[in-house]
């Protein structure tokens, strides 16, 4: 079990190829150059006290604690602002620097409440270790003078307190906040005695500038900022390490657990994805896991407008299997499906669509990617030859110029964005391709070189302009596309983009990108150095999101991007597990592994392995199991862990359909948007009770670890063996480890992972075979995937959605920091402190046009349908342009978006919608019915008859 306190070297540690030889209280001990004599030490066994040094963070030497002495050296110097030298001798203890040492403690604790038995931090205090250590036993000056012990505590952020009284100014959070997370949120006002830590000018952390990452409070050594929950519940007694189960950063974090409660996680510094670092959502909105509203035992019902009858386990898993049989009896083996989630781990996926293809015996199982990242997985297998991103995220810190296309770091993918900011105060240069200013764009100590506001539905003509530049200026690495590339697409492709109209000035009137800024870009990225893309669900979710993304591959290859650290094609995966999701054969025409349906060795193999037929054509797609739903063909559907009712685009076509159905199986935590629908609700288990894996959008797989017993009894995955077992398909896995075993055998790119081998190296990145026993970092170093790589010519064709008189503006969507996608977790958190509504962010120019001001009520009405929202006046939308978010499901955000798709992958057109706005003073008809329909819901659920003991 990993330990709750890691030892801390002081200073970050070097990376040099020279090291640096020297003795510590006679010890000898070898460290790279530039290492601290502090780091030295602690690597040596020796102790040496500190305060406001710790590892994560450069040093800063103020608190004077942790002197040494060195033989040729004057005086005591500070061993962690001291770096090593050959040959050096250093001491850490000796009668001065003992004295010395206590003569700091004792002026720390004059100005300090002495309330150590009672203090949260109690046990877990550096200041009362220092004190220990130093063998402070009397404070001679007394509390009587001016001290700052009646300082007024900040308790404004939902999740830590910042209690003034018992700060050292060590200035460790201000550092963290610069350092890890780059916000510069905080800073030390005043001099000498008055000095004190700030959020912004004075205002309370909820008002200031912080994003309640939570890095300051990592590393404050006292109680000064201290989590709510320790406050709470008191020290942990233990840990585990485990996955967040947001983002598709995947952070590792340690569990600190008391019985079988959490209370508090810390990103864990081992973490691959994150060294240490988190954000709002992974370090503190974790208690919808214990949320009253989670539904703890499987419910049943005939009709949806039935109040539910709660049931076992087992009758509900009869109930549902019975159905299932009965419509497959009377409509046909294709008239089932189900749908996997991104959310789930990656051996839940692999079961449920190894249930439909095994069990079902069809092949209508579709995941929650195809509304996400569908595009991402057919572009890049078409041009490189594998469905996924191609570096590790460490590899930003090789890159000199970073192209961020569609995608919004600092609020979607947190911890990268931080890595993104350091790796720019370093000196790497940015260019944004996105409609909105996003932060990125001028941020504290960080500004994008250049920003193609584009018009939303343009990123193929800008892609193919930046593409002209290159290839009409000579910029092209003639070189790597000669070795690497196969040459007739590439000539192809290449006298396409050198076509007039495919020059920036060409398509100025298109894109609204000023050909100027597009040339600057293309020079900057064609001879910065290292260049690496990175984009988000502003390239993949529109009508041509496939073709982007081969404008990307496109554009990494004739530069010579790709095949080494800093450079590479890098999706942002948007849930925690899209890549794993779609890696486990989520999809209806591909198997575990990317194979096709129609593929005969493969299928023969899952026949093997399975010890059944399986069906050789492909099965319907979430879009068309919904079409299918409303002509009468398809009846009944398992919908594990995803909220499509909210989540997908034409809410009222989606809901026409689930209505349809005859039989509905929701698994979930919540009765959410889907299950309002349902005729079964199997409670589902969060991401602390159950083991599994998730991979994270650099083809990491980490673990999830079963920290409490799952609160409904059984994980996910062992709710869909047994209904795979009542369905006549026994399925037999005793522990979530056997089915990374049997994806392992069946999958040649995860032939080397297992718990086993994720737990003894951390995390393991596929592929992870023979050829690399330890995984793969970097893709298509020597040779593409596919072999050599494919060019694809990257026609703009405009999407079907225009604007016109009557929808003259365009709605685009994203997300926001503190929520997460449709918002069933994170809305039952105190995340709602940050964003407790949807909004409209519109222009001043078109607010001011439609008499709009802050706050208004306003109407948005789009071909598909209308809803209101509050408006936001805003500076970063382009005017034309309006923006919203879509975590509240009473917002319908999703009922205003059209049944447009990606032409390859039906991946929803999200970004581009034609809308009016207009002042409104009530809510939408739809609105209105969506009230009525949830609140009958949740009585309906509420009014629940219990179970029969
Ligand atoms: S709040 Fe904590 S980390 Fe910040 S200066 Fe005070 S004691 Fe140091
Ligand atoms: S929580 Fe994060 S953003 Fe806020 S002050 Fe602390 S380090 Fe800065
Ligand atoms: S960045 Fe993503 S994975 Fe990391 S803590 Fe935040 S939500 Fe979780
Ligand atoms: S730890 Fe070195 S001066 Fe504070």
């Amino acid at each position: 079990m990993p330990s709750l306190r890691t030892l801390d070297f002081g200073t970050p540690r070097r990376s040099a190829t020279q090291e640096v030889a020297l003795e510590v209280d006679g010890v000898a001990v070898s460290v790279p150059a530039g290492t601290s004599v502090m780091r030295a030490c602690i690597e040596a066994g020796s102790k040496v006290p500190k305060l406001c040094a710790t590892d994560s963070l450069e040093p800063f030497g103020s608190c004077r604690l942790c002197l040494v002495e060195i033989d040729g050296r004057k005086g005591y110097p500070a061993s962690c602002t001291t770096v090593v030298e050959a040959g050096m001798k250093v001491r850490t203890q000796s009668e001065p620097l003992a004295r010395i040492r206590r003569g700091v403690m004792e002026l720390y604790i004059s100005d300090h409440p002495l309330d150590c038995l009672t203090c949260s931090a109690n046990g877990n205090c550096e200041l009362q270790d220092m004190a220990g250590v130093v063998g402070l036993r009397e404070v001679r000056y007394g509390m009587d003078g001016a001290h700052h012990l009646d300082a007024k505590k900040d308790e404004s952020n939902p999740y830590f307190t910042f209690d003034p009284a018992k700060c050292i100014v060590c200035s460790r959070c201000v550092r963290a906040c610069e350092e890890v997370q780059g916000t510069f949120a905080l800073t030390i006002d005043s001099r000498g005695f008055a000095s004190a830590v700030s959020a912004g000018a004075n205002s309370p952390f909820l008002d200031s500038e912080c994003v309640s990452c939570g890095a300051c409070v990592q590393a404050c050594p006292t109680a000064t900022l201290i989590e709510k929950s320790v406050i709470e519940k008191g020290q942990a007694e233990h840990a585990h390490i485990t996955t967040c189960a947001y983002c598709g950063v995947g952070c590792s974090f340690r569990a600190e657990m008391k019985g079988t409660e959490v209370v508090r996680m810390v990103p864990d510094e081992n973490g691959r994805a994150n060294h240490g670092h988190s954000c709002v959502k992974g370090r503190f909105a974790w208690g919808y896991a214990t949320h009253k509203d989670r539904i703890r035992k499987p419910m049943i019902r005939q009709r949806i407008t039935d109040p539910w009858q709660e049931v076992s386990w087992e009758q509900a898993v009869a109930h549902a299997a019975g159905e299932l049989r009965r419509i497959q009896a009377k409509y046909g083996r294709d008239s089932i499906g189900g749908i996997t989630s991104s959310r789930c781990t990656n051996e839940e996926t692999y079961l449920v669509q190894k249930l439909v293809r095994a069990a079902f015996g069809n092949n209508n199982v579709d995941t929650c990617a195809r509304v996400c990242h569908s595009p991402t997985g057919y572009g890049l297998k078409a041009t490189m030859g594998e469905s996924a991103g191609t570096q590790d995220f460490d590899s930003i810190r090789a890159t000199d110029v970073i192209l961020l296309i569609g995608a919004n770091p600092t609020d979607g993918h947190p911890v990268f964005a931080s890595a993104m900011k350091r790796r720019m105060r370093e000196g790497a240069r940015l260019i944004i391709v996105d409609p909105r200013a996003i932060d990125l764009v001028d941020g504290p100590h960080v500004q994008a070189d250049f920003h193609l506001q584009l018009r939303p539905g343009t990123n193929v003509a800008v892609i193919n302009a930046l593409a002209h530049v290159i290839a009409a200026e000579g910029m092209l690495d003639e070189r790597f596309v000669a070795a690497r590339c196969e040459p007739e697409a590439y000539a192809n492709w290449k006298r396409f983009v050198l076509e007039p109209r495919n020059s920036p000035e060409a398509l100025e009137p298109l894109t609204g990108v000023p050909a100027a800024l597009v040339r600057g870009a293309a020079r900057l990225f064609a001879t910065g150095g290292n260049a690496a893309i990175y984009y988000g669900l502003g390239v993949t979710e529109h009508s041509q999101g496939s073709t982007m993304v081969m404008g990307i591959a496109n554009l990494a290859m004739a530069t010579g991007n790709i095949g080494r650290e800093g450079v590479g094609v890098n999706p942002l995966r948007g849930q925690n597990n899209v890549q794993g999701s779609c890696d486990m054969g989520s999809f209806p025409h591909e198997f575990p592994g990317y194979r096709h349906v129609s593929h005969l060795p493969t299928r023969r193999q899952f026949e093997g392995a399975w010890g059944v037929e399986l069906a050789a054509e492909p099965g319907l797609r979430i879009p068309n199991m919904f079409d299918a739903a409303l002509d009468g063909s398809f009846k009944a559907l398992y919908v594990q862990g995803e909220d499509i009712a909210q989540s997908d685009p034409g809410t009222q076509h989606v809901t026409a359909a689930l209505g349809a159905l005859e039989c509905l199986i929701v698994q979930d935590l919540f009765l959410n948007e889907t299950a309002k629908f349902a005729h079964v609700f199997f409670p589902g288990a969060s991401f602390l009770e159950k083991d599994g894996t998730f991979t994270n959008a650099e083809r990491r797989i980490s673990r999830v670890r079963k920290v409490m017993p799952p609160l409904a009894g059984l994980a996910d995955w062992e709710a869909t063996v047994a209904l795979s077992n009542a369905l006549g398909y026994p399925m037999h896995y005793e522990h979530a480890g056997q089915i990374l075993d049997e994806i392992a055998r069946l999958t040649p790119t995860f032939t080397g992972v297992s718990f086993e081998s994720i737990d003894r190296l951390g995390s393991i990145q596929w592929p992870c075979n023979e050829q690399a026993p330890e995984g793969t970092p970097v893709m298509h170093i020597d040779e593409f995937v596919r072999g050599k790589g494919h060019f694809v010519v990257t026609e703009f064709v405009p999407t079907d959605e225009r604007v016109n008189a009557r929808y003259p503006l365009i709605l685009t969507t994203g997300r926001i920091l503190s929520q997460y996608n449709v918002g069933a977790q994170t809305r039952r958190t105190a995340n709602v402190a940050w964003h407790a509504e949807d909004r409209l962010d519109i222009h001043p120019h078109d607010a001011e046009e439609r008499g709009i001001r802050e706050g208004d009520w306003v109407g948005i009405a789009s071909r598909a349908g209308e809803t209101v929202l509050r408006a936001r006046i805003s500076e970063r939308m382009q005017p034309g342009v309006v923006y919203t978010t879509f975590h509240f499901p009473g917002s319908g955000a999703n009922v205003i978006t059209t049944e447009n798709s990606d032409w390859a992958t039906n991946c929803p057109e999200y970004k581009v919608t034609a809308v009016q706005v207009s002042l409104v003073s009530h809510p939408s008809e739809w609105q209105e019915r969506y009230r009525r329909f949830s609140e009958e819901q949740l009585r309906l659920v509420e009014t629940r008859k219990p179970a029969l003991t």
